[in-house]
């Protein structure tokens, strides 16, 4: 049996540089001829990608925030069960763009669901399943919400106005106060060179320390 594989996740609000950055720790990784699957939330898996499709869609109908609380854990259930369980039990690592902190982030701080009821489910669907390692790029909101426009057309989320997204950000940097065991906070205003540089360091003592 080898050992089971580490899972690392990459947090952050809209365009603050998570699927730039994680091109360089897919090379990180590699360098370390470590096996790894990359994926990202919500979606991962063919239906848990349909569900994203049915969260990220414009529509006339508003949706009731219980209902994109549990869609996201539905996802989150199915992307667990089909690849992130099975490759961290073989010994892979797992890479992935945002997980259960996004929900605490946009769900909790965005859309001011409780916490409790978040946790609740974050159990329920996960057990004792955590990341070993989480990445915050933190960027002030304009800056991300610039650079996401860059891109092109907005989704649902990213039509939330500013103070939505203040709340996002504050949320997440809450979320990683109270847990600096796992987290570390990447400032990801500055340029990419340098925000590439703190994601080495901060991977280089994770490769060497398991922390
Ligand atoms: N440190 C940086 N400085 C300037 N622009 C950046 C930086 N990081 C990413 N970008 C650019 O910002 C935009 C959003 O980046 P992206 O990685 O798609 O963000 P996310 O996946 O977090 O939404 C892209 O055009 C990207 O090239
Ligand atoms: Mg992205």
């Amino acid at each position: 049996m080898s050992a089971k594989g580490r899972f690392i996740t990459v947090e952050g609000g809209e365009g603050v540089g998570k699927s730039t950055n994680i091109e360089h720790l897919r090379m990180l990784l590699r360098a370390q001829q470590i096996g790894f699957v990359e994926t990202r939330e919500p979606g991962g898996t063919p239906l848990a990608e349909e569900i994203r499709a049915l969260l990220l869609v414009e529509r006339d109908e508003s949706v009731s925030s219980d209902c994109e609380l549990l869609l996201m854990f539905a996802a989150r259930a199915q992307h667990l069960a089909q690849l992130i369980n099975p490759a961290l039990e073989r010994g892979d690592w797992v890479l992935c763009d945002r997980f259960t902190d996004a929900t605490f982030a946009y769900q909790g701080g965005g859309r001011n669901l409780d916490w409790d009821r978040i946790a609740k489910l974050e159990r329920l669907v996960q057990g004792d399943l955590r990341p070993d390692l989480t990445l915050l790029l933190d960027v002030p909101v304009d800056i991300g919400m610039a650079r996401a426009r860059q891109r092109g057309d907005l989704d649902r989320f990213e039509r939330e106005q500013l103070d939505f997204f203040e709340r996002v950000r504050r949320a997440y940097l809450a979320r990683a106060e109270a847990d600096p065991e796992r987290f570390r906070i990447i400032d990801a205003a500055q340029s990419l060179q340098q925000v590439q540089q703190q994601i080495s360091q901060v991977m280089q003592d994770f490769f060497s320390h398991g922390s």
